[in-house]
């Protein structure tokens, strides 16, 4: 077993999940605005504190994905944040894109970007204590896209990073998100999401990348936010894991979901039933952003101070996202 596999294994075994905790500050900035809490590195840092010196941690969180800004802070208990994180037996991870940028040729779609001088960035966070990376390419389906020049391009992008990040000794997460926006059938969503996964892969093999030293972070299938034929949560589990089969080499050691704009209970559910229906080798578990933050963050925005009623609201979300990952989650334990 490489090293690389090891550590992956180490993120995602025995239903633990990823707490995507690297929202860049023009992100955070939108959800601390939406809670009416002032968008500063202290407020930042306090929320995320929080979250990373919760009981949860332990027993649920395998790793967290860091924002830059925040894996130099220090934190108020007195650690680095990646010493908070270790401490809790979790491992901790940095987004390394730079961000999506409009793709010259296609202006509506977008590329990602980041990969000018990232060995020496690896360097850098290798040294703070990062063990993985997190890359996201992002597709929106309408008419005539994704184009094939973004399916291609965003792939060599994350093929590219993704041998840079193992070069360095770390695991990459590969993250290519088909985005819910739009009217769109579930059945584009697989077959456009089927596209983007192959064609990441194939970039992936030819840039020689050790397949069971990363984890794929997609979306579910689903069909779009404004579309009138929403399909049942077994079809989204059924679409899934027929995309997934069909798309990603069996060496890869897990898969885990980002909740890309679904509701905290909707994301649990749909990982419930992938887990459950999984006959693949595939590990299924989460790495999510707004599903795991959601109700938490809206607590903790109307008093600040209620450090442990926060870390209650979070613990929950955790552990049903937990069980999910493990096919055990039932809708009566929301209420519990
Ligand atoms: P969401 O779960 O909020 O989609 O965020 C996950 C993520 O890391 C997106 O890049």
């Amino acid at each position: 077993m490489s090293e690389l596999n090891k550590i992956a294994l180490k993120i995602l075994s025995n239903g633990k999940g990823i707490l995507a905790a690297d929202e860049s500050n023009g992100t955070m900035t939108k959800r601390l605005d939406a809670v009416n809490v002032e968008s500063t590195p202290k407020n930042r840092l306090a929320f995320r504190e929080t979250l990373f010196s919760s009981e949860s941690m332990k027993d649920c969180i395998g790793g967290v994905i860091l924002y830059e800004e925040t894996i130099n802070q220090i934190s108020n208990l007195g650690k680095s944040i990646p010493e908070l994180i270790s401490a809790c037996g979790a491992v901790t991870g940095i987004k390394v894109d730079t961000g999506a940028k409009n793709l010259a040729n296609s202006p509506e779609e977008k590329i990602t970007e980041g990969l000018d001088g990232l060995r020496e960035r690896l360097k850098k966070y290798y040294e703070l204590g990062a063990r993985f990376t997190k890359w996201r390419g992002v597709y929106s389906i309408s008419n005539n896209y994704p184009s094939k020049l973004a399916i291609h391009s965003n792939a060599h992008a994350l093929a590219r990073y993704a041998a840079l990040v193992q070069e360095c000794e770390m695991v990459p997460i590969v993250e290519p998100e088909v985005l819910m926006d739009g009217d769109h059938s579930a059945d584009e969503c697989l077959e456009k999401t089927s596209e983007v996964i192959k064609k990441c892969f194939e970039e992936l093999i030819m840039h020689k990348i050790d397949l069971s030293g990363i984890i794929l972070k997609p979306n579910m299938i689903l069909a779009g936010s404004n579309s009138k034929n929403k399909i049942s949560n077994e079809e989204v589990s059924d679409k899934t894991l027929e995309c997934l089969k069909n798309s990603v080499p069996t060496e890869v050691p897990g898969i885990a979901f980002l909740s890309g704009g679904q509701s905290e209970i909707e994301a649990t559910e749909n990982l419930n039933l992938i887990s459950k229906n999984n006959s693949t080798n595939f590990i299924m578990t989460y790495s999510y952003g707004r599903a795991l933050q959601q109700s938490a963050l809206k607590f903790w925005s109307k008093d600040t101070t209620k450090i442990t009623e926060t870390q209650d609201v979070f613990n929950h979300r955790a552990r049903m996202c937990t069980l999910a990952a493990q096919g055990k989650w039932t809708r009566d334990l929301e209420n519990k």
